[in-house]
């Protein structure tokens, strides 16, 4: 398993665009790939996947790629202001105002599978019905209130055999994720994957 976890690392940060002249385009802050993999594989032809913080699109084209090589029909929402989480300010992207271009050239080339909406997270969960997305998986702003505001507006939006899910879940000191996903569910109901640093609970 190692090796195959190291083999899709270095998969997920060497696809297509991202990759520049030998150089690895965006931070590495995708450390999920297997659960990616497994919701790629797991989803129904048909479903609903949303993404919930995308940034220069490390992880979306890691799934994009996977639901592509599976020949899944899947619509696949990537939702994020582009305008950075509050640790971001001082991202050259973020100060020049160009971040959203730089997901466009990075996901070029998934294009067709990709749907970005440049909206903050809540306000994106109402353009969804009740029950209708597959899964959910937030990886936006890692504050209290905010990872608490995202859980509240994305698990109505769940179908029944879904999965809410999330990154980050031990994030620094004082486990401001941690604490906003045991405050919004039942502890015994949270699957952690700590290899991943992944949340998630069955809908
Ligand atoms: C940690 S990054 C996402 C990393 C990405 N999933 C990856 O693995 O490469 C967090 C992203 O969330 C976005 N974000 C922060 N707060 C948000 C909000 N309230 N609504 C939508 N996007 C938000 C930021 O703009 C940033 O691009």
């Amino acid at each position: 398993m190692n090796a195959e976890y190291a083999a899709r690392v270095r998969h997920a940060t060497s696809l297509g665009s991202l990759q520049r002249s030998g150089q690895t385009v965006g931070e590495n802050w995708f450390t999920f790939p297997l659960t990616y993999s497994h919701f790629a594989r797991s989803i129904r032809d048909g479903g609903i996947f949303v993404e919930v913080g995308s940034w220069k699109g490390r992880s979306s084209v890691y799934m994009a790629h996977e639901l592509r090589s599976l020949g899944k029909r899947v619509s696949f929402f990537c939702i994020d202001t582009w305008e950075g989480s509050p640790e971001n300010v001082d991202d050259p992207w973020v100060r020049a105002g160009s971040l959203f271009d730089l997901f466009l050239e990075n996901t070029r080339e998934y294009g067709d599978l990709i749907t970005p909406v440049r909206k903050p997270s809540v306000e994106a969960a109402r353009d969804f019905a009740d029950g209708s997305i597959d899964i959910v998986f937030i990886d936006a702003c890692h504050e209290y209130e905010s990872v608490k505001a995202d859980i509240a507006a994305w698990l109505p939006k769940i179908r029944p055999g879904g999965v809410i899910a999330g990154h980050d879940y031990l994030w620094r000191d004082d486990n401001p994720v941690k604490n906003a996903v045991e405050e919004s569910f039942h502890p015994s109901n949270i699957l952690v994957h700590r290899g991943e640093n992944v949340w998630f609970v069955l809908a």
